[in-house]
């Protein structure tokens, strides 16, 4: 019997995958470039299962059963478009390349296209979860050449996480990189989650003073509200996990964040295509502002800067970062699908924005009860331009916002660095606000560039210059928007 799948790339999502697929009664034929991993696998934590090895790229492809499907579980970039050389010549007219990794939608696209010549159907596809999602159940994000999906389905959906209800966490998103952008958002919006945790966590240790123990039991609690979702419940885990010595383990820990460019590209896309994504943008800088982390020393000296605990009553002020976290992540998830709308209509890819939700309720990193709430809201309004909108979110948020003012001014006011927190807050203070000062960006831009302006008391798209020195020429520029 042939194989059902091969896979390529033997480090840990991509062997966590195959173990995973292979529970589920699929056939997997298991290749890595370094071949003598192959046989480590086969031997370890493969043996006594129906994974094969392949011991080359021929022998990888004569195991297979047609049409072919390959799965690449590499870094993403150049290495991703080195095996797709060294497997074309070897494949027929109708097989699949899926590639697994964190690959850039754009690369993805062009790889779509450029196989599609050869008639090899490429998938690009999010897969989420880290290593406990790919041995038991990751949220996956198909998108790429439409005719692939029948043949990849049922692997994907059998392996993929479920919900309570029994759903696949794995849908088809999109044509073209729709499967890699889907997957680009969810890992901003999961560094937008990172970065709102670790400042609730920062305002409860350096604001009030408060015990591991302590902090450790609050999380616990949120597991039980709004807020359950893993990432809470791994913070949990963190604040009540013990060095050698009996100290806790995370203050030892070097507080400078790595990337590896996905947030990145998140705020890069939002950028290019004119989405405020304040929230998610804000927590990459903190990662790039963290890394900073001897010139942070010195300027702590310089300016001799002191965090003054918060007085009052202790749990009011807890209960006060509760809702304040809670809200801000309704703003980060309501701008990250700002985003996906955007991009969807953008490049004509007709995203189902309640499915991009029910993919993310379980096995990703992102998976939280709310996700589930944000499906019903696209259910029930599936043109709803911003999430807040929604009135399961909006009385969330109305009902948040004393709380969450006074969080966000006490961390300015004792010198706590809260970016994301205070810059979900100034962006619905900014999208409920009619009239705001943009009138004088305009005016300012047209008095020193004669970049022209609208008037609210004219039919929009009439424009107007105003000689403002009484010097300059009539003259104005051409007007557009990037
Ligand atoms: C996931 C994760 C994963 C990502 C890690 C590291 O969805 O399982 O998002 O894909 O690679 O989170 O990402 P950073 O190094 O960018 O934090």
């Amino acid at each position: 019997m042939k194989g059902d799948i091969g896979v390529i790339g033997l480090a840990v999502m991509g062997q966590n995958l195959i173990l995973n697929m292979n529970d589920h009664g699929f056939k997997v034929v298991a290749y890595n470039r370094t071949v003598s991993k192959v046989e480590e696998f086969i031997q370890g934590p493969a043996k006594g299962t129906n994974i094969i090895g392949a011991n080359s790229m021929q022998d990888l492809v004569d195991k297979l059963d047609s049409p072919r499907k390959v799965m690449l579980m590499v870094r993403a970039g150049d290495v991703v478009d080195h095996f797709i050389d060294q497997l074309v010549p070897l494949l027929d007219e109708g097989d699949i390349i899926i590639d697994g990794g964190n690959s850039n939608y754009p690369d993805t696209n062009r790889r779509v296209a450029g196989l599609k010549e050869k008639g090899i159907h490429f998938v690009g596809t999010g897969v989420s979860g880290g290593e406990e999602g790919a041995r038991f159940g990751p949220s996956i994000m198909p998108g790429g050449a439409p005719e692939a999906w029948p043949h990849v389905k049922l692997i994907f959906q059998a392996i993929s996480a479920k919900t309570e209800s029994g759903e696949a966490c794995c849908d088809w998103v999109g044509k073209d990189g729709a499967g890699h952008f889907v997957k680009m958002v969810h890992n901003g919006i999961e560094y937008g989650d990172m970065q709102l945790i670790s400042e609730a966590y920062h305002f409860l240790k350096e604001g009030l003073s408060l015990s591991h123990q302590e902090m450790q039991a609050i999380f616990e609690e949120w597991k039980s509200t709004e807020l359950d979702s893993y990432l809470i419940d791994i913070t949990a885990d963190i604040l009540g996990y013990k060095d050698e010595d009996g100290n806790p383990l995370v203050e030892k820990i070097l507080d400078t964040a790595g990337q590896k460019g996905t947030g990145k590209w998140t705020g890069i896309n939002a950028l290019d295509l004119g989405i405020p994504l304040t929230l998610i943008t804000e927590s990459v800088f903190a990662r790039c502002l963290s890394s900073l982390k001897d010139q942070r020393i010195e300027a702590e000296q310089l300016f001799n800067k002191t965090i003054s605990p918060i007085q009052g009553d202790k749990k009011v002020w807890i209960e006060a970062v509760r809702q304040a976290l809670l809200a801000s992540k309704i703003i980060s998830y309501a701008q990250g699908f700002m985003l996906i709308r955007e991009a969807s209509e953008e490049n004509d890819w007709a995203l189902n924005y309640g499915n991009v939700a029910l993919m993310w309720r379980g096995g990703c990193i992102i998976r939280s009860a709310f996700l589930g709430n944000i499906r019903d809201a696209y259910e029930n309004n599936p043109d709803i331009q911003f999430l807040g909108s929604d009135p399961y979110f909006k009385d969330i948020l109305v009902d948040s916002l004393p709380a969450w003012r006074k969080v966000a001014a006490k961390a300015l006011e004792i010198g706590l660095p809260m970016p994301t927190m205070t810059s979900a807050l100034t962006f619905l203070d900014g999208y409920t606000t009619s009239r705001l000062p943009a009138n004088m960006i305009q005016a300012q831009r047209d008095y020193f560039g004669a970049h022209t302006y609208e008037r609210v008391d004219k039919p929009l798209g009439e424009f107007f210059h105003t000689n403002w020195t009484g010097t300059g020429g009539n003259t104005s520029s051409t007007t557009y928007d990037v």
